[in-house]
């Protein structure tokens, strides 16, 4: 979604905003702009479109490159198309701002400022409410700090803003409720940012801004306020991001690079975690008594976090024998669940800052349960919220469509299942045992095994490049996988794709099968594996083209199959990790080849802060 970057110090401000700004562009944005300071006062330049469009206004612009301090902003449409106009800084003669969320009262501010303040308005947006609101505070006490705390007394919403006053040409304020901010520092000056990556090319020194905090940044500090403007103090904090990991380095995108580091991330997130005596979860604060006094888990998230979240209730119901709930979090905060104070709410997110996750989280502290973030972005709003934080090492996850991050996700899910099962005593400590051990020391290597087959899954993907309609099929885990696979590959390739249960097909959508639609089928289980391969012949009987993942050694394949990807055989429950590498540079290649932009789809975002 949007992203914000802000800047006060010796360089050049409009080449750091600028550089922000493209580190930011993997968010998802359809227009971009910044705002410095110029000798006469605030000079605005922004563009619809790519970054590159922005870039090109500026080269013509010889009056910003003076300038050191601004605020710089990629904007994701919500309220408006994207246009020069809704294209942020919004700005007045004496206030010009960015910002992250949604105002969900501008209707009625906006009417406010327009009839009794006679504002006019050249934007379709919801943040322009805000520019005037800062404006007319401004206006009314002469202070940018009074005029701040007045008008965020009357906006609802979330928001994070970076914003300049005409007035305090060296200065860069900034505020946020429910939207992440960052402030960073460095010798040659200090940062406001939506994300680290933003500024990991200059400082991984970072404070991390609390709702309600304004921030006052100038070149030689940062200073934090509450809203009454009472000091704060705050916690420097390094990221343990390095640059190279934020960085596409020798790989032609940011996703198959991404892909590429799966064995590594799991090896990382698995291995502090298992001891000699199997799964230990101390280290997120989760005991063995707080892990026994539950009954129930419930999985809450969105898109492919919710995917592994489903593998999560597989294994964990085979496994431990706890009956466990996935719920999508955009329908779980505005159902009015039923929940138990024993029910554990496990909260799914690589980001740790999706809007409905993140209500949902709230929503099931409220009614009085044990939250679990499973969370990749250390320091992220659904990290600080919960009870327990099991984090995901996946790094920064750049390309919009999630891959290493689901890897981890879905590991983390086989340490909760082995955890329980230990717990439980629904497992042997001996099979305990042989499963963590498999999960750290040769689940990674069989991953990078697949990856190293990516021409042979390329091939396959040359086969589907022309393909409207793709279906996935699968039961079990390999239903679940269908889901994430039948996700990637309509996400980055634009082409329409459906997962379903292989045994359900049968109840209306086979109809939909005809003479060379693809159909991918996943049969990976071998209690499963002759029901399948029925599943299979009844839609080749319908002339659909198959294109079969199995195991190694999987009989009658070559009679169902057009094309067959074989999987080595490993524990059954592990094959997901193996299996859903092959979905996505399944998807990948696909999407190259029909010339798609694979780490910056259309209309996506990477966080989506929005509801
Ligand atoms: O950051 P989160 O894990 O909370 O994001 C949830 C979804 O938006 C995300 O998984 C989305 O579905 C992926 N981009 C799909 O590849």
């Amino acid at each position: 979604m949007c992203g914000i970057i802000g800047y006060c110090g010796n360089e050049e401000a409009t080449n750091i905003l600028v550089e922000g700004l493209s580190a930011l562009e993997y968010r998802g944005y359809d227009s971009s702009g910044i705002a410095v300071f110029n000798k006469s006062g605030i000079e605005v330049i922004k563009a619809v479109g790519k970054l590159e469009n922005m870039k090109k206004l500026l080269e013509k612009r010889e009056v910003v490159a003076a300038a050191h301090c601004g605020i710089g902003h990629t904007r994701w449409a919500t309220h408006g198309k994207p246009s020069d106009a809704n294209a942020h800084p919004h700005s007045t003669d004496l206030v010009s701002l960015v910002h992250n969320g949604i105002i969900e009262n501008y209707a009625e501010l906006k009417e406010k400022l327009i009839a009794v303040d006679g504002y006019e308005f050249l934007s379709e947006t919801d943040t322009e409410v805000a520019a005037k609101l800062f404006d007319k505070y401004y206006r009314i006490s002469g202070d940018p700090f009074r005029a701040i705390a007045l008008a965020l007394n009357e906006i609802r919403g979330s928001y994070a803003f970076g914003i300049i006053f005409k007035d305090y040409p060296d200065t860069v304020f900034a505020t946020r409720k429910d939207s992440p901010l960052i402030c960073a520092t460095h010798k040659d000056g200090n940062f406001i940012a939506s994300d680290i990556p933003a500024v990991l090319r200059r400082t991984n020194q970072y404070y991390m801004m609390e709702q309600g905090e304004v921030a006052v940044v100038t070149k030689d500090k940062i200073e934090f306020f509450d809203l009454f403007h009472n000091p704060i103090e705050k916690e420097l904090k390094i990221a343990d991001w390095d640059l190279e990991a934020a960085e596409k380095g020798n790989f032609d995108h940011f996703m198959i690079k991404e892909i590429h580091e799966e064995p590594t991330v799991i090896r990382r997130t698995v291995s502090p975690r298992v001891t000699e005596n199997g799964v230990d979860l101390k280290i997120a604060g989760l005991t063995d008594d707080i892990l026994d006094s539950f009954r129930r888990i419930i999985f809450v998230a969105c898109g492919t976090a919710m995917h592994a979240g489903m593998i999560g209730k597989t294994v964990i119901e085979q496994m431990a024998r706890i009956s466990v709930n996935v719920e999508i979090a955009s329908e779980f905060r505005y159902a009015d669940p039923v929940l138990y104070p024993d029910d554990l709410v496990v909260i799914i997110s690589q980001s740790g800052e999706t809007a409905d996750t993140l209500a949902a989280l709230r929503l099931a502290k409220e009614k009085g349960c044990k939250t679990l973030a499973v969370v990749n972005v250390v320091g992220s709003s659904i990290s600080r919220e919960a009870d327990y934080v099991l984090y995901t090492w996946a790094g920064p996850e750049i390309a919009v469509a999630s891959t290493k991050a689901y890897s981890v996700q879905v590991s983390s899910m086989y340490l909760l299942a082995l955890k329980f099962a230990q717990i439980k005593g629904t497992v042997a400590q001996s099979e305990i045992l042989r499963l963590s051990d498999l999960l750290l020391n040769k689940m990674p290597e069989l991953v990078g095994g697949i990856i190293e087959r990516c021409p042979e899954i390329k091939n396959i993907s040359a086969e589907l490049m022309e393909a409207e309609d793709v279906f996935f099929i699968g039961r079990g885990l390999d239903y679940s996988l269908s889901m994430e696979g039948s996700l990637k590959l309509k996400e980055i390739s634009y082409i329409h794709s459906e997962a379903y249960a292989a045994g359900e097909l049968k109840h209306g959508t086979i109809s939909l099968i005809t003479d060379g639609v693809p159909v991918i089928a996943l049969a990976t289980n071998d209690a499963c594996y002759e029901k399948m391969i029925s599943n299979i012949k009844e839609v080749k009987a319908r002339g659909a083209k198959v294109f079969l993942i199995c195991k190694e050694g999987a009989l009658g394949y070559e009679e169902v199959s057009d094309f067959c990807f074989m999987l080595p055989r490993t524990d059954e429950k592990f094959m997901p990790l193996l299996a859903v590498a092959v979905l996505q540079i399944f998807a990948y290649y696909v999407s190259l080849l029909r010339g798609c932009d694979v780490d910056k789809p259309r209309n996506l975002a990477k966080s989506v802060t929005v509801e």
